[in-house]
Order: structure tokens, then C-alpha cells, then sequence
């Protein structure tokens, strides 16, 4: 049995051979090299085809078919060795090159996100604690009927209420005046509620009213919320505990508020609402001027005469209603001085709300 002992010297030499040659292999960093360590053993010269070739012809006719074979699978197998070294080092050259162009130490383009306005961001944010309390939001025309604003809400024509909202009417195409405002606060949106629907009502609505006003904290367009709350054996002391509430979940548990007899035709009795100034935290500042408490709305029970109006019962339910500025709020919440940077789009005052997107 010569044959197999011929095939087994030869195949330890090759081993040995493709030991070598993988192990040059990995040690060559370019293309040249590793061309070179393929030539020096799988070339025409190479040790492994000499081998080859030397065995082939030592070996009796019968055996040189398996000696041929047993050579032509080392040969494939570093020709296998070669395409797989070539490959990872173009992958290696490849990522020099792309981190040459690419300078990851530089600090990343931040991208401007869209930012929502900061009333938006507290009306917003009302929405939500109001609707922790069960409470819907509701909503109405901007262009309101007479009906609406004034006659439902107890101000009849002549009343001399209807003075303390300085309002635009509108007039028709000849100039003549209609019965058509645009809405001077959102208490209309009181009225078109209770006359769709029956008692229990729970709702806020916030919206855009207009008014013949302008200096530092009064605008001709701002924004209000109404909120109206219809049940039997509701009291002052449930508006109290409500305003008190959303006052201290907007601007925090610190914040006191402070109701102040007031008048409103379509309340009794009826509440200035005021919350403590956090420019000064109630120490009295310029702003609330000296006095600790910034105004922020009215609020009151609901009085009989507007339950007559929608037709509910007056000696069956209560209700309280209330209304604030959102801007007001909005300047309280964020610290704004001055009503008109709301209004006049400065980039530099809005990029300021960039990172208070809401989610
Ligand atoms: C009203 O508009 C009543 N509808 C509020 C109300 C509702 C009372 C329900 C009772 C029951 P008043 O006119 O005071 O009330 O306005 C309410 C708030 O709107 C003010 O306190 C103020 O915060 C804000 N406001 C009034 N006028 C302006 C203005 N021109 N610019 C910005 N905010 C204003």
C-alpha cells in the first residue's frame, strides 16, 4: 500500500504549505503584498503548484489522478483565501476613505423644530386640566349674533353694560349697521351650549375675541376661556375650588388667587379673579403694581335671568361660570411683560419657545 503514504506526505506538506500561506495572508495590509504571498504559493512558481507538480510526477501512472486532485483542492482553497483578503481590505479602504470626509469629531447641525405659540401652548395645557375634571371643550362663531353675546347674557339693547366691551359691529355691503358683532368675549359660547343641550353641562371654550382696546396689557384681538358648569346644588364654593385648581396646576402649588366683588350682567354674585403675580411671587412688583395679584378674569354663579333665556330651571339647578385672558395667563405663565410680543411674529421672542413644543 505505497499509494496511500505518497498521498499522505504530500498532503502534511501542503498543510504545512497552506499553514504559511494563511498566516502571510493575514499579515498583508495591501493589495500588492497580498498578491505577492498568492504568487510565491499558488503562482506557476509557487510552492504549492511545485509541490503539485513534483508529486504528480513521482507518482505511478494509476496514482497521478488523485495526486492531481488532492493538489487542485489546496489550490482552490487559497484561491478561496486570496478573494475573501482582497474583499475586506477594499471594506477596510473604503471606511478610511469615508471617515476622511466625514469629520466625526465636528458638533452635529441642530435642526429648528416648529414651536407652537405660547397662547396655544396654555390654552393647550387648560384644555387639559379642565378635561381631568370633566369637563368637554366647546366652541362658536367668532362673528356672533346680537342675540348671542349681549341680549341672552342679560345686557339688552340700551344696557348700559354693554359699555364695558367696547365692540365692533359689523355693517352690510351699504355701510349699515347689523345685528352682527364680532364676539367681545366667549360667554356667547355659554348660551349656544345650554340651548342645545340639557343640564348636567360642564364645558370650556377658548377662543378669539375682539375688542376696541390697545395698549400695553389690552389688544383688539385676544384670546379668552370661557368655562360653565350647570348642575344642581352647585355653590360659590365649588367656582372657588375649581379656579383655585387649574391656578395652581398652571403656575404651581405656591400661587394663591383672590376673588374680588365685581359686576357682571349675567352672573350673581359676581368675582374679579386674581392670582398672585409671579413676577414677585406676591411681593408686589411693577407689574402687578405693588399689589402682589395680577387680574385675570371674571367669574361668577350664573344668574336666573340667563337659565330664562335657554329655558332651564333656575329653581332646580345652579351653575358658575368663569372667563379669563389667555394672554394674561400666557404673560404669567412665561414671564412676558408687554401683550404686543405676542402679536407682532419677532423671531427673536418666538425662537424662545422652541424646546416647549407640546406632545
Ligand atoms: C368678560 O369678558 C366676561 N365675559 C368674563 C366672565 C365670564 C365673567 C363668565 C363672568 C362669567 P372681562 O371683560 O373682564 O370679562 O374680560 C375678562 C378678561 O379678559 C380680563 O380679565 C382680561 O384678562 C382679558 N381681557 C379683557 N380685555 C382684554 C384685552 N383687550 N386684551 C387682552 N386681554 C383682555
Amino acid at each position: 500500500m505505497t499509494a496511500p503514504s505518497s498521498q499522505d506526505s504530500l498532503k502534511q506538506k501542503l498543510d504545512q504549505l497552506v499553514g504559511e500561506f494563511r498566516a502571510r495572508m493575514s499579515a498583508a495590509v495591501d493589495e500588492q503584498t497580498v498578491r505577492k504571498v498568492y504568487a510565491d504559493f499558488g503562482g506557476p512558481q509557487g510552492s504549492i503548484r511545485s509541490t503539485q507538480k513534483d508529486a504528480l510526477k513521482a507518482a505511478p501512472g494509476p496514482e497521478k489522478r488523485a495526486i492531481g486532485e488532492l493538489g487542485n483542492a489546496y489550490l482552490k482553497e487559497i484561491d478561496g483565501v486570496l478573494e475573501r483578503r482582497l474583499e475586506a481590505l477594499k471594506a477596510e479602504a473604503a471606511e478610511r476613505d469615508l471617515s476622511r470626509r466625514i469629520d466625526v469629531t465636528l458638533p452635529g447641525r441642530a435642526h429648528r423644530r416648529g414651536h407652537l405659540h405660547p397662547v396655544t401652548i396654555v390654552r393647550r395645557e387648560l384644555e387639559e386640566i379642565f378635561a381631568q375634571l370633566g369637563f368637554v371643550v366647546a366652541e362658536g362663531p367668532e362673528v356672533e349674533t346680537d342675540f348671542h353675546n349681549f341680549e341672552a347674557l342679560a345686557m339688552p339693547k340700551e344696557h348700559p353694560a354693554r359699555d364695558m366691551q367696547d365692540t365692533f359691529y359689523i355693517a352690510d355691503r351699504d355701510g349699515r349697521p347689523t345685528d352682527m358683532v364680532l364676539r367681545t368675549h366667549t360667554s356667547p359660547v355659554q348660551i349656544r351650549t345650554m340651548l342645545k343641550n340639557k343640564p348636567p353641562v360642564r364645558i370650556v371654550a377658548p377662543g378669539a375675541v375682539f375688542r376696541k382696546d390697545d395698549d400695553p396689557t389690552h389688544s383688539p384681538m385676544f384670546h379668552q376661556i370661557e368655562g360653565l358648569c350647570v348642575d344642581e346644588g352647585l355653590s360659590f364654593g365649588d367656582l372657588k375650588g375649581v379656579l383655585l385648581h387649574f391656578v395652581r396646576r398652571l403656575l404651581g402649588e405656591d400661587m394663591g388667587i383672590r376673588l374680588r366683588p365685581s359686576f357682571f350682567p349675567f352672573t350673581e354674585p359676581s368675582a374679579e379673579l386674581d392670582i398672585s403675580c409671579v413676577f414677585c411671587r406676591g411681593k408686589g412688583c411693577r407689574t402687578c403694581k405693588g399689589t402682589g395679584f395680577v387680574e385675570i378674569g371674571g367669574a361668577g354663579m350664573v344668574d336666573p335671568e340667563v337659565f330664562r333665556h335657554v329655558g332651564y330651571d333656575s329653581e332646580r339647578y345652579t351653575g358658575f361660570a368663569f372667563g379669563f385672558g389667555l394672554e394674561r395667563m400666557a404673560m404669567m405663565r412665561f414671564g412676558i411683560e408687554d401683550i404686543k410680543d405676542f402679536y407682532q411674529a419677532d423671531e427673536r421672542f418666538a425662537v424662545q419657545f422652541e424646546q416647549r413644543v407640546w406632545s
